[in-house]
């Protein structure tokens, strides 16, 4: 588990993490989800002690991450495997030896036929057998990124934290390396951190997530309840997803599909039990991991108001006037 309480972090005279707590648990996919300039990677790199903090703490299955012991912190690094937007992979070095690099760093023997078949069943996890000795040039982003994934595992890590691990590849590409995340968070248990500004890579795997705004935490909790009814200005516009469009006449309402109720036809009920007629006028579904959840406005006559209103609250559905 990582634990973060009240983390502040400046450089020189600008305080970028602002008193940031949030509590990863053991086994989730928790993504760290902002806008560029948020303080996401510094917040990352400070959990990995890439980077030291000012004040709070980080605690890391009960060790403190601090970068007085570095030995103890170079300990806590072994155990978290990373992966970057840029790869990071040495040009030179073809798939096998850029999976094997970390061996060679700890001083692991990479010719022992333990690492050998470790190596070769991670480069196997990630699909990339065939590629077992291309250079990084000769391979696809997506590619790059899997020979990345499998160096990131190659010590056998309790987590792997991914600063923006798909933001280089194009939507199809980033879908099949969340599905290999999410399957080595399943198949192996190990805790995954996410740092994105993609809302795609949130919707997709992530368990919890918390919203990041200018050094601090605006919201924490279930994608699907931070970013259907967002309750903070901040990550309404993050999404940039309500419509300017709505009618100027009548009454906006927007009803909300949040899990439990999505199966309920509430608008076709509504229409008949009430005997009218409304417009929808704006709409969105989406997939969060396997359901799904969204909103949609209905525009409806003054005179209605009272009996669509009457009727939402009779169905127990979330709704509100706009
Ligand atoms: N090494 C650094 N020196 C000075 N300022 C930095 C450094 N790293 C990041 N910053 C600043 O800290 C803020 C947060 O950056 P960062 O953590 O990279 O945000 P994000 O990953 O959410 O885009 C930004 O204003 C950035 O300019
Ligand atoms: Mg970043």
């Amino acid at each position: 588990m990582i634990e973060i309480s009240n983390v502040r972090k400046s450089f020189q005279d600008v305080e970028v993490l602002k008193g940031i707590s949030l509590e990863i648990k053991d086994h989730e996919i928790y993504g760290i989800v902002g806008q560029s300039g948020a303080g996401k990677s510094t917040l990352l790199r400070c959990i990995n002690g890439l980077e030291p903090y000012d004040s709070g703490k980080i605690v890391v299955d009960g060790t403190l991450v601090s970068s007085q012991d570095k030995a103890q912190l170079r300990n806590l690094q072994k155990r978290m495997g990373m992966i970057f937007q840029s790869f990071n992979l040495l040009e030179r070095l073809d798939v096998y030896e850029n999976v094997a690099l970390p061996m060679k760093f700890w001083g692991i023997s990479t010719k022992s036929e333990e690492s050998k078949k470790k190596i070769r069943e991670l480069i196997g996890l990630v699909g990339l057998e065939e590629k077992m000795h291309a250079k990084p040039r000769e391979l696809s982003g997506g590619q790059k990124q899997r020979v990345a994934i499998a160096r990131a595992l190659v010590l056998d890590p309790q987590f792997l934290l991914c600063d923006e691990a798909t933001s280089a590849l194009d939507p199809e590409i980033t879908k099949g390396i969340l599905s290999l995340l999410q399957r080595i968070n399943r198949e192996m248990g190990i805790t995954v951190a996410i740092v994105t500004h993609q809302m795609e890579v949130v919707k997709q795997i992530c368990g919890r997530v918390a919203f990041l705004h200018n050094g601090s935490v605006l919201a924490q909790g279930r994608p699907e309840e931070l970013f259907i009814r967002p309750a903070h200005p901040e990550i309404k516009a993050f999404l940039r997803d309500s419509s300017e469009l709505l009618p100027t006449e009548g009454v906006n309402i927007q009803i909300f599909f949040l899990g439990e109720d999505s199966g309920e036809p509430v608008v076709t009920q509504m229409a008949r039990e009430l005997g009218r007629d409304f417009s929808i006028c704006w709409a969105k579904l989406e997939d969060f991991r396997d359901n799904v959840y969204g909103s949609l406005v209905l525009n409806v006559e003054e005179a209605d108001k009272e009996a669509v209103c009457n009727f939402l609250e009779s169905k127990k559905v979330a709704w509100e006037v706009l």
